[in-house]
């Protein structure tokens, strides 16, 4: 089982841990703002290569580089004037932005896939303090095994992996419960790769312009981690319900109680109140406890398509989508 150290009362030896262990080469699983990822040294093409054989992860599947801030992410992606604007209006934060690579960057090929182009996200609390104790971008997708739930707490982490982890720092839960928001900005379009924890209307309101949606089904290949069946929980999944079967996981949203209820194997509400920052904190988390009851099907009420409920509509829409 893997080493848990606390960073809210052992952060100076969770810094070191986690700088000796990322120096070997060894993958260690730190708090964000987001969900929890699964970091290596970007510039080690045999760490990178363990986090693809731990996740399970499809080699053409780029991962996020993580850096202390814009100035770090500037030496190693070239910046147009809106990607910067972001950049400053929104990290550290649930934004990640994908940029051309700078040919002197010492970030490894692998992590970006072979593509010439890179992930970026400055990310904020403990994850920027072991950045800059590192003192190197580090690579990091979520610290689930490939097609699972983002985990969301270091025992999600802990339990997922077990004895294939050596470090996890816990940071507590985390606040935003959904992955960034990945954008890539071309000429005078900003294209939306990834819905995620950033709302679009925010970006829209600093960008003083829209923001475009994938219109396509095979557009996503520019973000590959949005093909096929994601963020899936082992028991199917039912959208929009409007009751619940005898023995199902109900997980509803805003307080409003469903018929049948009553037979069901656990009721869950991601937002008594219906405030959706709310409800994306709690999803991934709800899912995992709808999965440990054995239930053999979870029905989800419908969620409001505003705000970030884009992001969680998302997600539902890929745990329920055909399993490949
Ligand atoms: O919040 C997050 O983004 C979390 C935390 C740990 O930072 N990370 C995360 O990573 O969600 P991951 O690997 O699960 O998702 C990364 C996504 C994938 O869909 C990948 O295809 C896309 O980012 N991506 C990374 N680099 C890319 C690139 N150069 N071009 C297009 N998409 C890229
Ligand atoms: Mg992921």
């Amino acid at each position: 089982m893997a080493d848990i150290v606390d960073t809210r009362t052992h952060a100076a030896a969770a810094l070191e841990r986690a700088c000796e262990t990322l120096s070997r080469g060894v993958p260690v699983a730190i708090p964000t703002e987001t969900v929890y990822g699964l970091a290596a040294d970007a510039t080690n093409p045999l760490a990178i290569t363990r986090i693809y054989e731990m996740k399970g992860r499809p080699r053409f599947n780029p991962l996020i580089c993580h850096m202390t801030d814009l100035a770090m992410a500037e030496k190693h992606a070239v910046f147009d004037p809106v990607s910067r604007a972001l950049a400053q209006a929104f990290w550290p934060g649930p934004l990640t932005l994908v940029l051309p690579i700078r040919p002197e960057s010492a970030i490894h090929p692998l992590a970006r896939a072979g593509l010439d182009t890179v992930g970026i996200r400055v990310p904020a609390g403990f994850a920027s303090r072991l950045l800059e104790a590192f003192d190197r971008p580090l690579a990091a997708p979520s610290a689930n095994t490939s097609g699972r739930i983002s985990p969301t707490t270091a025992r999600h982490v802990a339990d997922d992996f077990t004895d294939k982890l050596e470090l996890v720092l816990d940071g507590g839960p985390a606040t935003v419960g959904l992955e960034s928001t990945i954008l890539k900005v071309e000429g005078d379009t900003i294209r939306l790769l990834r819905p995620g924890g950033l709302d679009v209307a925010e970006i829209e309101r600093v960008a003083g312009r829209r923001v475009q949606r994938n219109e396509k089904a095979g557009a996503a290949i520019e973000a590959p981690g949005m093909l096929a069946s994601h963020y899936a929980p082992v028991a199917p999944v039912r959208l929009n319900a409007s009751d619940v079967k005898p023995g199902e996981v109900l997980i509803r949203f805003g307080g409003k109680p469903l018929p049948g209820e009553d037979t069901a194997a656990l009721v869950l509400d991601l937002s008594p109140a219906g405030n959706l920052a709310e409800a994306a904190t709690n999803l991934f988390g709800y899912m995992k406890r709808a999965d440990a009851t054995g239930a053999g099907s979870i029905a989800f009420s419908p969620i409001p398509e505003t705000g970030l409920g884009e992001a969680i509509n998302d997600r539902l829409q890929r745990a329920a989508a055909p399993r490949g």
